[in-house]
């Protein structure tokens, strides 16, 4: 696992851009896998900046999210859907039509995940997957448990992550109680993952990851199974 550690969220998002970019020079058709909340905000306000200043072009570009609340229409402002247009898609050149979102109004969530599946395996695989981390170690929400799923599924949100993404919504009440999400299987298959955390409520989630040893309590843990992962965090997240 590579470790950059930075001075501060400004110097995560550079550095998580200057990956992004590195990898797309490479291959102007990647297919990058990409995650919401607060983290990659950064990264995506880069992306834009250097997209708007005729740096580098998403034409090509072809990505999949990692999540999405369930149920939830995708014109509802607090989806991933709207979240990941008004972040970046509608501010940069990207064909719109290749961006990709779990559906949050599927009627047979398993067959969603199958398609999902299936979906990201025609577009010829994730090359660079983009992860935060929640407090309590989920990637995508992929929450801790005894058990977890390899591949896009429904799943329940724990208590904890339903209060912590709470201060998106109006009351806790509002947040949705489940959502699909990529499975380990489906974000391990990445060729290559970088895992963006800041801030010291981090640190906990952050130790279970790069103490080198696997639980699915830990469900972040499991990127030791993979042998190309950059974490890059700030000195909070890092020290506590
Ligand atoms: C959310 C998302 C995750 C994200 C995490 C951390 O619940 N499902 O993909 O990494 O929580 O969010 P934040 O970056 O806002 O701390």
């Amino acid at each position: 696992m590579n470790l950059i550690v930075c001075k501060n969220y400004e110097e995560v998002s550079a550095e998580a851009a200057k990956i992004v970019f590195e990898q797309i020079k490479q291959k102007p058709d990647s297919v990058l896998g990409l995650a919401t909340g607060s983290t990659p905000e950064g990264l995506y306000a880069n992306m834009i900046r250097a997209n708007q200043a005729g740096e580098i072009s998403f034409r090509d570009v072809r990505t999949v999210n990692l999540d999405e609340y369930y149920p939830i229409r995708p014109e509802n402002d607090q989806s991933y859907r709207y979240f990941m247009n008004q972040k970046l898609f509608l501010h940069i050149d990207i064909d719109r039509s290749n961006t990709h979102v779990p559906d949050g109004t599927a009627a047979d969530p398993q067959k969603e995940g199958l398609r999902y599946e299936q979906l990201i395996s025609d577009l010829g695989g994730i090359d660079l997957q983009v992860l935060g981390i929640g407090q309590n170690g989920h990637i995508g929400f992929n929450e801790p448990d005894t058990e977890l799923d390899a591949i896009t599924h429904k799943t329940d949100l724990t208590p904890s992550t339903i209060a912590v993404n709470s201060r998106f919504f109006a009351s806790e009440e509002d947040v949705p109680k489940q959502a699909l999400t990529m499975g380990m299987r489906s974000i391990l298959n990445a060729r290559k993952i970088i895992l963006l955390a800041c801030g010291k409520e981090k640190h906990t989630a952050l130790q279970h990851l790069l103490n080198g040893k696997i639980s699915t309590h830990w469900p972040a843990s499991l990127l030791n199974l993979h042998s190309d992962v950059t974490v890059i965090c700030d000195t909070a997240a890092r020290e506590g």
